[in-house]
Parts: C-alpha cells; sequence; structure tokens
C-alpha cells in the first residue's frame, strides 16, 4: 500500500493564503482570478498541487475561517464561475487544487447558528454545543475553566438563552455538535457539493478537535492562567475516528481524492497512524506541529536577544515521524503554514538569505513525504517588523491581548515583542511579487502590510536570476520528481545519520538509488568525516565548487548538498 504509486504522494504542493496572494480587481484583497493569474508562475516553480485557503461566505473574524454559507462564495474572493474556471484552468496544466474544508465550527453569522441561539427548543439548537453556567462562591462562571485557542475561555454567554456555546476559537465561530447526526449528514453534504464541482480534496481544518470530552469537569492543569489551555479535553479523543470514518463511507471513498487533516493538540506518531494509516486511517495525511517550535522564540524577553535553532530537538522530531509513520501511513512535509511566523526568520538566517533559505528547503524536501511550500517561502520572506499592537490583525492577538493582565508596561512591551516573533500575522503579510506600487500585488492599497523590504525581495527580481533562492526551490522539486530519482525520494527509506551532532542534519534515502543529504544548519564551517560513502554524482548544493570525497569535509556555512552514493 505505501508504495502504491498515487498522484497525491508524488505531488509538490504550494499553499495559497488566499487574501494576500493575489488581488486580480484592485480592491485591495487577494481572490480566486488573481491565483488563475498566478498558475503559470506555480507551474514553473514545479508546483503540481495547490491547497487555497477558505474563499466561503465569511464576516471574516477569522479571515475566511468563520464560514456563514458553506455552499456560497464570498463576493470579495470572487464568484462560483471563478472557482470552477480556476478548476479548469488549473487541471488544464497538471495543477491539482484541494479546499479548506472547515468542518469544526461556523459563523455565529450562519442560519443554523442564527437560528440555534433563539431558543432552546429551536431545531438547530442542538447543531452547537450549550452548557449552563457554574455557580461558584455565589457566582455564575463558565461551565468549565477550559481555555479557547485564540485567548479567554472556550464558553461564550448567549443572554437570550442564558446558556454558554462552546467555542474554542472565537466568539464569533461557535463549534459544531459532532454527537448530532444531523449536524454530520449536512456536513457530508457540503463535502459532496465542493468534490463534485471538481476539487480534488480537502484540507481538513481543525479536524483534531470535533470529538469533546462528554464531561464537562474543570481541567486540573494548573498554569497561571484564568482559563487552562488543557487541549486534551478536546483534542483527538477517540470518538472523532468514528465521525471520521463515516465521512469517509460516505463520502471521501467514493471520489480519486486527498484528504488531509490539520492535527494540533499534540498529536502523536500513533494517533497520526489512526487517522491516516493504511489500514483503517479515515483520512490520507495529517499536518502536525512538532517540527515548528525547535527554537528559542518563546523564552526570548527583548530584540537584543537573537533566535537560536535547537537542531538536536529538531533532527529528534523529524527522525520521530519519518520513522514512525514509514510504511504505515502517508505525511506531508512542511515548514510553516499560515498560522506561523516566516521560515526564514524562525529557522533561517536573513542576512543569508539564499544559503539559509537553500539549506532549509534540502533538509526538508529530500525526506519521504508530499511537500508543501508556503507562499513567500520560496523567496525567502522574513517576518514582519511589528511593532504596535495595533498593527496586527489576527483575532487571536488581539483577545489574547485583551485577556492579558498586564502589571506594568514592560510587560505589555514584552508580549508585543514575543507576538511579533510568534505571530500569524507575519505570514499573512502581502505576497511580493516585483518591485513595482504594491509589490505587485494589487493597484490599491493592500488590506494587510506589504513587506518592507518588497523592492529587493520579490518574485520578479529572482525568477531569472539562477543564483536565486526561488531557481534554487524549482531545482529541488525538478530533482526530487526526475527520473530515475522519483521512486526513492518519495518512497525510500530514510536513515538519519550523526544523530548527536547539534549542527548537521544528514540522512540517507534508499530504494532503487542511494542517496546522502547533507546540511549544514549554521553559520559556522564544520567538518563531516563519512568516508565509507562512495560519491556518484552530485546532484544539488548550495555551493558551485562541492566536493566528491567525503573523509573529513569541510561544510561552509549552511552548505546542503543532495550525493547519489553507490549502494
Ligand atoms: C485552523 C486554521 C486557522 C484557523 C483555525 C480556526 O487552525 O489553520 O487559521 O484560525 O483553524 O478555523
Ligand atoms: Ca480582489
Amino acid at each position: 500500500m505505501f508504495y502504491q504509486r498515487k498522484w497525491w504522494k508524488e505531488a509538490i504542493g504550494y499553499q495559497i493564503y488566499l487574501k494576500s496572494f493575489k488581488d486580480s480587481n484592485n480592491d485591495g484583497i487577494g481572490d480566486l482570478n488573481g491565483i488563475r493569474e498566478k498558475l503559470p508562475y506555480l507551474k514553473e516553480l514545479g508546483i503540481t498541487l495547490i491547497w487555497i485557503t477558505p474563499f466561503y461566505l465569511s464576516p471574516m473574524d477569522d479571515n475566511g475561517y468563520d464560514i456563514s454559507d458553506f455552499y456560497q462564495v464570498d463576493p470579495a474572493f470572487g464568484s462560483l464561475d471563478d472557482i470552477k474556471n480556476l478548476l479548469k484552468e488549473a487541471h488544464d496544466i497538471g495543477i491539482r487544487v484541494i479546499v479548506d474544508f472547515v468542518m469544526n465550527h461556523t459563523s455565529d453569522e450562519h442560519h443554523w447558528f442564527v437560528e440555534a441561539r433563539k431558543s432552546k427548543s429551536n431545531k438547530y439548537r442542538d447543531y452547537y454545543l450549550w452548557a449552563k453556567g457554574k455557580i461558584v462562591d455565589g457566582k455564575e462562571v463558565e461551565p468549565t475553566n477550559w481555555a479557547s485557542f485564540f485567548g479567554g475561555s472556550c464558553w461564550e454567554k448567549d443572554e437570550l438563552t442564558d446558556e454558554y456555546y462552546m467555542k474554542i476559537f472565537s466568539k464569533k465561530m461557535p463549534d459544531l455538535n459532532y454527537r448530532n447526526p444531523e449536524v454530520r449528514k449536512e456536513m457530508q453534504e457540503v463535502a459532496k457539493y465542493w468534490l463534485d464541482l471538481g476539487v480534488d480534496g480537502f484540507r481538513i481544518d481543525a479536524v483534531a478537535h470535533l470529538g469533546r470530552s462528554e464531561e464537562l469537569i474543570d481541567s486540573n492543569l494548573k498554569t497561571d492562567n484564568k482559563y487552562q489551555p488543557d487541549w486534551r479535553k478536546f483534542s483527538n479523543l477517540p470518538v472523532l475516528f468514528d465521525y471520521l470514518k463515516e465521512f469517509k463511507e460516505n463520502v471521501f471513498d467514493h471520489y480519486e481524492i486527498v484528504t488531509i487533516g490539520e492535527v494540533g493538540g499534540d498529536a502523536s506518531p500513533k494517533e497520526a497512524i489512526a487517522y491516516a494509516g493504511y489500514k483503517n486511517g479515515p483520512l490520507k495525511m495529517v499536518f502536525n506541529f512538532d517540527h515548528c517550535w525547535s527554537n528559542n522564540v518563546w523564552q526570548l524577553e527583548k530584540s537584543s536577544e537573537t533566535v537560536k535553532v535547537d537542531l538536536l530537538n529538531l533532527k529528534q522530531v523529524f527522525d520521530k515521524w519519518q520513522r514512525k509513520q514509514y510504511q504505515k501511513a502517508w505525511a506531508p512535509l512542511y515548514w510553516l503554514n499560515h498560522d506561523h511566523p516566516r521560515l526564514m526568520s524562525h529557522y533561517g538566517n536573513p542576512q543569508k538569505r539564499f544559503l539559509s533559505g537553500s539549506m532549509l528547503a534540502t533538509a526538508l524536501y529530500f525526506m519521504w513525504g508530499t511537500p508543501f511550500v508556503y507562499q513567500g517561502e520560496e523567496i525567502g520572506t522574513t517576518n514582519y517588523p511589528f511593532k504596535d499592537i495595533r498593527e496586527f490583525n489576527d483575532v487571536g492577538v488581539k483577545n489574547s491581548y485583551e485577556n492579558s493582565l498586564f502589571k506594568s508596561l514592560e510587560e505589555e512591551k514584552k508580549f508585543i515583542f514575543q507576538t511579533a516573533l510568534k505571530s500569524r500575522d507575519n505570514a499573512r503579510t502581502i505576497m511580493s511579487w516585483n518591485a513595482s506600487k504594491y509589490g505587485g500585488f494589487s493597484q490599491s492599497e493592500p488590506w494587510f502590510h506589504l513587506h518592507p523590504d518588497y523592492r529587493s525581495v520579490n518574485v520578479a527580481a529572482q525568477l531569472d536570476d539562477p543564483d536565486s533562492l526561488l531557481t534554487y526551490y524549482k531545482k529541488v522539486f525538478e530533482l526530487r520528481k526526475s527520473e530515475p530519482y522519483l521512486s526513492t525520494f518519495v518512497y525510500g527509506s530514510y536513515q538519519q545519520l550523526l544523530k548527536r551532532n547539534p549542527h548537521l542534519y544528514i540522512y540517507l534515502r534508499e530504494k532503487e538509488k542511494k542517496i546522502l543529504v547533507i546540511t549544514n544548519f549554521f553559520d559556522q564551517e564544520r567538518v563531516v568525516n563519512l568516508p565509507r560513502f562512495k560519491v556518484k554524482k552530485i546532484l544539488l548544493s548550495n555551493y558551485s565548487d562541492t566536493r566528491t570525497i567525503l573523509a573529513n569535509v569541510l561544510l561552509r556555512p549552511y552548505e546542503s548538498i543532495v550525493y547519489e552514493v553507490e549502494k
């Protein structure tokens, strides 16, 4: 099963954050026709699969993840015809399209919720999760002390019916009740509708949270927070696999599609196999977040301190996931998505954009799995220099800010400094296409910040430059897809070498061919000694004069090499 060839195992994916990618009608908001305009660019980059973030009707509390009608396209993003045209044009040039399927919640402006909150006996009441408040010391409080991912409580009081509804994201995103078979049926219809229209599958948003702890009892975590970030109360619970199996049998199995679940809440490889294992998994693969936190950004307190990568930790995470899932489930390969800071600022070095960026691409995209590039990663976009709380857009940042009880100006400054390093808003800045006003994104002022360096760091500047990061990304994907190496890169085994070396990440891939990938993660020279390997060929390198002998070789800053070695 693992080796069975499938289009989605061999695909090269690219994630598009619709609102910030390309604006075709100059209203400052990225749209579906904007993607259409950029299909030739994606094709040239070697992309064969795109994932588009939500374009459904939405009040935009969370930029489209809060959906008020699953069947309609939001006019800010285009029309149903635009989707149809996009699907057709993408398919014509060999690019498949998956879309976000937001199953966990609706907008509070969805007609189900508008109805549900009218009365306890409303037909749609049971589409959502309701509970009575608790009386503690004579005062009413939320049903439990569980936190929301976006700051504050995961409950919101609804005055009219005097009950609380559950919302693990924002209060404008009430959670659906999957215990109710009606909800499951409705949502299966939604999935069918888009699949029948021709989409090639889904990235399933927040799928880990469809099951909730039946018992509404307080978390016994004891953090300083008023509400406890006890994600296990609503993450990866066994019942959700029953719901997903029903989706698989009734919907997914009837199409030649890919389904990728977003699995936060600390999922283990074992849980990932429960989601996406060949034997019983209801999905094809899952995104986990384990590799996203291997540095010290959570500990930094002021701008004089620098970001340091913890490579040993990162290597352990890769080793764990690559080995434990091998031959059991499929997996995506990605550095970041629209919920993370920019890769170049997180694990790279903006002063050495090409070298560190090409190193990171080499380290990740020659492992087994399906690559997903995040827009702007291929040109080395960095974090935005946020300085003020008003510069942020993310509802999660705003809620957390409001829920923080700062005791001093210093504390508030620290919050802003740390948020700037970690915020999802970094990934959502406008894509820099060229050096013209508004970066070639639009003729009008964009809805969000354009990166201040867009005049030098943009697609046009890198496209024809043989030494640019963008050109290197093209080479990575050309190599990954090329014969006779494809089957080794896609399906070959993975073995890490020099596991305890804190500076170098080195691994072997083996099937028809034997491939050795060597990356130096830092800005210093390092010696590597692997004389037992005999180099047949250098397949790719980010220096032009790479050595072919592996005994006591000096690796230069960020040097990265893909060798074919003798078997
Ligand atoms: C997922 C999305 C994120 C969104 C949340 C709620 O985590 O990736 O952007 O805010 O779900 O839909
Ligand atoms: Ca637009």
